[in-house]
Protein backbone atom coordinates (compact mmCIF):
# COMPACT_ATOMS: atom_id res chain seq x y z
CA UNK A 1 0.00 0.00 0.00
CA UNK A 2 1.55 3.20 -1.33
CA UNK A 3 0.79 6.53 1.64
CA UNK A 4 2.45 8.76 4.10
CA UNK A 5 2.57 5.52 6.54
CA UNK A 6 2.79 2.84 4.36
CA UNK A 7 4.14 -0.19 5.93
CA UNK A 8 4.00 1.16 9.53
CA UNK A 9 2.00 -0.12 12.37
CA UNK A 10 0.08 2.37 14.10
CA UNK A 11 -1.77 2.47 17.94
CA UNK A 12 -4.13 5.40 18.50
CA UNK A 13 -6.16 5.67 22.02
CA UNK A 14 -8.93 7.07 22.31
CA UNK A 15 -10.00 6.64 18.90
CA UNK A 16 -13.21 6.21 19.13
CA UNK A 17 -13.86 9.72 18.59
CA UNK A 18 -12.61 13.00 18.09
CA UNK A 19 -8.83 13.70 16.94
CA UNK A 20 -8.38 10.36 17.69
CA UNK A 21 -10.66 8.89 15.51
CA UNK A 22 -9.52 11.15 12.60
CA UNK A 23 -5.86 9.65 13.62
CA UNK A 24 -7.32 6.50 12.74
CA UNK A 25 -9.24 7.31 9.48
CA UNK A 26 -6.05 9.43 7.96
CA UNK A 27 -3.23 7.02 8.87
CA UNK A 28 -5.36 4.21 7.37
CA UNK A 29 -5.97 6.35 4.27
CA UNK A 30 -2.13 6.86 4.09
CA UNK A 31 -1.25 2.87 4.03
CA UNK A 32 -0.96 1.96 7.85
CA UNK A 33 -2.28 -0.64 9.89
CA UNK A 34 -4.16 0.74 12.66
CA UNK A 35 -4.80 -0.25 15.65
CA UNK A 36 -7.79 1.49 17.14
CA UNK A 37 -8.28 1.80 21.23
CA UNK A 38 -10.55 3.05 23.83
CA UNK A 39 -13.33 2.12 26.44
CA UNK A 40 -16.15 3.12 24.21
CA UNK A 41 -16.38 -0.31 22.65
CA UNK A 42 -19.41 -0.10 20.36
CA UNK A 43 -17.44 3.15 18.80
CA UNK A 44 -14.66 2.10 18.86
CA UNK A 45 -15.22 -1.20 16.94
CA UNK A 46 -17.15 0.74 14.38
CA UNK A 47 -14.04 3.48 13.81
CA UNK A 48 -11.94 0.14 13.33
CA UNK A 49 -14.21 -1.29 11.01
CA UNK A 50 -14.61 1.47 8.63
CA UNK A 51 -10.65 1.56 8.37
CA UNK A 52 -9.79 -2.73 8.41
CA UNK A 53 -8.39 -2.06 11.73
CA UNK A 54 -8.22 -3.92 14.68
CA UNK A 55 -9.82 -2.62 18.05
CA UNK A 56 -8.81 -3.61 21.41
CA UNK A 57 -10.82 -2.39 24.71
CA UNK A 58 -7.84 -0.43 26.70
CA UNK A 59 -8.17 1.94 29.77
CA UNK A 60 -4.90 3.90 29.40
CA UNK A 61 -4.48 4.09 33.16
CA UNK A 62 -4.63 0.70 33.50
CA UNK A 63 -0.63 -0.67 33.23
CA UNK A 64 -2.18 -4.39 32.36
CA UNK A 65 -4.74 -2.78 29.85
CA UNK A 66 -1.31 -1.34 28.08
CA UNK A 67 0.59 -4.79 28.15
CA UNK A 68 -2.65 -6.52 26.37
CA UNK A 69 -2.83 -3.51 23.63
CA UNK A 70 0.70 -3.41 22.69
CA UNK A 71 1.02 -7.44 22.66
CA UNK A 72 -2.64 -7.51 20.25
CA UNK A 73 -0.93 -5.16 17.84
CA UNK A 74 2.04 -7.02 18.16
CA UNK A 75 -0.11 -10.44 17.43
CA UNK A 76 -1.87 -8.84 14.67
CA UNK A 77 1.25 -7.24 12.91
CA UNK A 78 4.44 -7.82 14.23
CA UNK A 79 5.24 -4.43 15.20
CA UNK A 80 4.86 -1.22 16.44
CA UNK A 81 6.10 2.33 14.51
CA UNK A 82 3.84 4.58 15.61
CA UNK A 83 1.42 5.86 19.21
CA UNK A 84 -0.44 8.46 19.30
CA UNK A 85 -1.13 9.15 22.90
CA UNK A 86 -4.81 10.46 22.50
CA UNK A 87 -7.23 9.41 24.87
CA UNK A 88 -8.09 12.63 27.08
CA UNK A 89 -10.88 13.32 29.90
CA UNK A 90 -11.46 16.86 30.85
CA UNK A 91 -13.38 17.51 34.06
CA UNK A 92 -13.58 20.88 34.75
CA UNK A 93 -12.41 22.21 38.70
CA UNK A 94 -10.68 24.89 39.94
CA UNK A 95 -8.31 24.26 42.36
CA UNK A 96 -10.65 25.79 45.09
CA UNK A 97 -12.91 23.07 43.76
CA UNK A 98 -10.52 20.67 42.93
CA UNK A 99 -11.37 16.86 44.56
CA UNK A 100 -9.12 14.36 45.00
CA UNK A 101 -10.66 11.81 43.71
CA UNK A 102 -10.93 13.62 40.59
CA UNK A 103 -7.50 15.18 40.28
CA UNK A 104 -6.48 11.42 40.34
CA UNK A 105 -8.86 10.47 37.43
CA UNK A 106 -7.48 13.19 35.34
CA UNK A 107 -4.24 12.95 36.15
CA UNK A 108 -4.48 9.19 35.85
CA UNK A 109 -6.05 8.96 32.60
CA UNK A 110 -4.61 11.78 30.96
CA UNK A 111 -0.49 12.17 32.24
CA UNK A 112 -0.38 8.54 33.58
CA UNK A 113 -1.70 7.00 30.85
CA UNK A 114 0.78 9.21 28.27
CA UNK A 115 3.66 7.51 30.64
CA UNK A 116 2.53 3.98 30.20
CA UNK A 117 1.82 4.68 26.81
CA UNK A 118 5.02 5.89 26.06
CA UNK A 119 6.89 2.96 28.18
CA UNK A 120 5.15 0.05 26.42
CA UNK A 121 5.36 1.56 23.37
CA UNK A 122 9.36 2.47 23.63
CA UNK A 123 9.43 -1.10 24.49
CA UNK A 124 8.14 -2.61 21.41
CA UNK A 125 9.81 0.22 19.02
CA UNK A 126 13.37 -0.99 20.34
CA UNK A 127 12.09 -4.47 19.19
CA UNK A 128 10.94 -3.80 15.79
CA UNK A 129 12.19 -6.40 12.93
CA UNK A 130 15.02 -4.39 11.17
CA UNK A 131 16.13 -2.38 14.60
CA UNK A 132 14.52 0.21 16.56
CA UNK A 133 12.15 2.54 14.78
CA UNK A 134 9.30 4.46 15.79
CA UNK A 135 7.46 7.34 16.88
CA UNK A 136 5.01 8.44 19.40
CA UNK A 137 2.84 11.55 19.85
CA UNK A 138 1.47 12.85 23.11
CA UNK A 139 -1.59 14.80 22.65
CA UNK A 140 -1.11 17.55 25.08
CA UNK A 141 -3.42 21.04 24.82
CA UNK A 142 -2.76 24.96 24.57
CA UNK A 143 -3.14 24.44 28.00
CA UNK A 144 0.28 22.65 28.42
CA UNK A 145 1.29 26.38 28.00
CA UNK A 146 -1.21 28.33 29.42
CA UNK A 147 -3.36 28.03 32.88
CA UNK A 148 -7.25 27.26 32.31
CA UNK A 149 -9.05 28.77 35.64
CA UNK A 150 -11.42 26.07 35.20
CA UNK A 151 -9.70 23.03 35.02
CA UNK A 152 -6.67 22.62 37.60
CA UNK A 153 -6.29 19.25 36.89
CA UNK A 154 -6.75 19.53 32.98
CA UNK A 155 -4.00 22.37 32.56
CA UNK A 156 -1.70 20.08 35.46
CA UNK A 157 -1.95 16.85 33.25
CA UNK A 158 -1.04 18.47 29.95
CA UNK A 159 2.05 20.49 31.39
CA UNK A 160 2.93 17.20 32.47
CA UNK A 161 2.50 15.48 28.93
CA UNK A 162 4.57 18.45 27.44
CA UNK A 163 7.45 17.86 29.35
CA UNK A 164 7.41 14.35 29.96
CA UNK A 165 7.59 14.40 25.91
CA UNK A 166 10.84 15.81 26.30
CA UNK A 167 12.46 13.25 28.68
CA UNK A 168 11.17 10.14 26.50
CA UNK A 169 12.04 12.19 23.84
CA UNK A 170 16.40 12.92 24.71
CA UNK A 171 16.08 9.17 26.32
CA UNK A 172 15.33 7.78 23.13
CA UNK A 173 17.09 9.77 20.86
CA UNK A 174 20.55 8.70 23.04
CA UNK A 175 19.43 5.14 23.25
CA UNK A 176 18.24 4.24 19.60
CA UNK A 177 18.67 7.36 17.58
CA UNK A 178 15.13 6.38 15.60
CA UNK A 179 12.96 6.84 18.10
CA UNK A 180 10.75 10.03 17.72
CA UNK A 181 8.63 11.38 20.71
CA UNK A 182 7.11 14.80 20.26
CA UNK A 183 3.80 16.79 21.86
CA UNK A 184 0.85 18.11 19.73
CA UNK A 185 -0.99 20.98 21.26
CA UNK A 186 -4.28 21.71 19.88
CA UNK A 187 -6.34 25.05 20.53
CA UNK A 188 -10.03 24.81 20.83
CA UNK A 189 -11.22 21.48 18.70
CA UNK A 190 -15.11 20.42 17.39
CA UNK A 191 -15.15 17.49 19.17
CA UNK A 192 -17.59 15.90 21.55
CA UNK A 193 -15.67 16.79 24.43
CA UNK A 194 -16.33 20.34 23.94
CA UNK A 195 -19.83 19.64 22.56
CA UNK A 196 -20.58 17.80 26.02
CA UNK A 197 -19.09 21.33 27.88
CA UNK A 198 -21.50 23.24 25.42
CA UNK A 199 -24.17 21.25 26.21
CA UNK A 200 -23.46 21.44 30.11
CA UNK A 201 -23.63 25.26 29.82
CA UNK A 202 -27.06 25.56 29.23
CA UNK A 203 -25.96 27.43 26.15
CA UNK A 204 -24.87 25.46 23.92
CA UNK A 205 -25.15 27.96 20.67
CA UNK A 206 -23.90 30.55 22.16
CA UNK A 207 -21.01 28.67 23.90
CA UNK A 208 -19.88 27.59 20.19
CA UNK A 209 -19.95 30.93 19.34
CA UNK A 210 -18.04 32.03 21.82
CA UNK A 211 -15.32 29.28 21.47
CA UNK A 212 -15.42 30.28 17.64
CA UNK A 213 -14.40 33.67 17.76
CA UNK A 214 -11.86 32.84 20.97
CA UNK A 215 -9.17 32.04 18.04
CA UNK A 216 -8.01 34.66 15.81
CA UNK A 217 -8.44 32.28 12.84
CA UNK A 218 -12.52 33.06 14.06
CA UNK A 219 -12.95 29.38 14.23
CA UNK A 220 -12.62 26.20 15.94
CA UNK A 221 -10.63 23.70 14.12
CA UNK A 222 -11.88 20.32 13.06
CA UNK A 223 -10.52 17.03 14.54
CA UNK A 224 -9.38 16.60 11.02
CA UNK A 225 -6.89 19.47 11.37
CA UNK A 226 -5.83 17.71 14.32
CA UNK A 227 -4.86 13.90 12.64
CA UNK A 228 -3.35 16.21 9.65
CA UNK A 229 -0.63 17.59 11.93
CA UNK A 230 -0.43 14.21 14.05
CA UNK A 231 0.51 12.80 10.45
CA UNK A 232 3.50 14.96 9.87
CA UNK A 233 4.77 13.82 13.23
CA UNK A 234 4.02 10.24 12.85
CA UNK A 235 5.73 10.15 9.60
CA UNK A 236 9.11 9.70 7.95
CA UNK A 237 8.92 13.51 7.01
CA UNK A 238 9.58 14.52 10.26
CA UNK A 239 12.34 12.24 10.75
CA UNK A 240 14.54 15.35 12.57
CA UNK A 241 11.95 16.44 15.17
CA UNK A 242 11.84 15.04 18.08
CA UNK A 243 11.26 16.24 21.62
CA UNK A 244 9.49 19.30 19.91
CA UNK A 245 6.13 20.82 20.43
CA UNK A 246 3.61 21.58 17.28
CA UNK A 247 1.52 24.04 18.41
CA UNK A 248 -1.82 24.00 16.40
CA UNK A 249 -4.07 27.16 18.00
CA UNK A 250 -5.57 29.43 15.64
CA UNK A 251 -2.97 32.03 16.53
CA UNK A 252 -4.22 31.98 19.73
CA UNK A 253 -0.56 31.97 21.82
CA UNK A 254 0.45 34.24 19.45
CA UNK A 255 -2.23 36.67 20.24
CA UNK A 256 -1.28 36.55 23.84
CA UNK A 257 -5.07 35.75 24.86
CA UNK A 258 -8.48 34.13 23.37
CA UNK A 259 -9.19 37.67 21.83
N1 LIG B 1 -11.22 19.11 21.86
C1 LIG B 1 -10.33 20.03 22.20
O1 LIG B 1 -10.60 21.23 22.11
C2 LIG B 1 -8.97 19.63 22.69
C3 LIG B 1 -8.03 20.65 22.89
C4 LIG B 1 -6.77 20.31 23.34
C5 LIG B 1 -6.44 19.00 23.59
N2 LIG B 1 -7.38 18.04 23.40
C6 LIG B 1 -7.00 16.66 23.69
O2 LIG B 1 -7.20 15.86 22.57
C7 LIG B 1 -7.42 14.51 22.97
C8 LIG B 1 -8.66 13.97 22.28
O3 LIG B 1 -9.78 14.74 22.72
P1 LIG B 1 -11.12 14.91 21.84
O4 LIG B 1 -11.41 16.36 21.84
O5 LIG B 1 -11.01 14.17 20.59
O6 LIG B 1 -12.15 14.26 22.88
P2 LIG B 1 -13.20 13.05 22.74
O7 LIG B 1 -13.92 13.06 24.04
O8 LIG B 1 -13.97 13.16 21.49
O9 LIG B 1 -12.26 11.77 22.64
C9 LIG B 1 -11.53 11.28 23.73
C10 LIG B 1 -11.55 9.77 23.68
O10 LIG B 1 -10.76 9.29 24.77
C11 LIG B 1 -11.43 8.15 25.29
N3 LIG B 1 -11.04 7.88 26.66
C12 LIG B 1 -11.39 8.55 27.78
N4 LIG B 1 -10.86 7.96 28.85
C13 LIG B 1 -10.16 6.89 28.41
C14 LIG B 1 -9.38 5.90 29.04
N5 LIG B 1 -9.23 5.86 30.38
N6 LIG B 1 -8.78 4.97 28.27
C15 LIG B 1 -8.93 4.98 26.93
N7 LIG B 1 -9.66 5.89 26.27
C16 LIG B 1 -10.26 6.84 27.01
C17 LIG B 1 -12.90 8.50 25.20
O11 LIG B 1 -13.73 7.35 25.30
C18 LIG B 1 -12.96 9.18 23.85
O12 LIG B 1 -13.25 8.26 22.81
C19 LIG B 1 -7.51 14.54 24.50
O13 LIG B 1 -6.28 14.16 25.06
C20 LIG B 1 -7.81 15.99 24.77
O14 LIG B 1 -7.42 16.38 26.08
C21 LIG B 1 -8.64 18.31 22.95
Amino acid sequence: MSGRLAGKVALVTGAASGIGAACARLFAAEGARVVVTDVQDEKGRAVAAAIGGLYVTHDVAREEAWTAAVAAALAAYGRLDVLVNNAGIFIPQTIEDCDLAVWNKVLGVNLTGTMLGCKHAVRAMKANPGGPAGSIVNVSSITGYIGLASAAAYTASKGGVRLLTKSVAVHCARAYRTIRCNSLHPGTIDTPMNQAAFDASGDPEGMRALFDTMQPVGRMASAAEMAACALFLASDESSFVTGAELLADGGWLAAGGPL
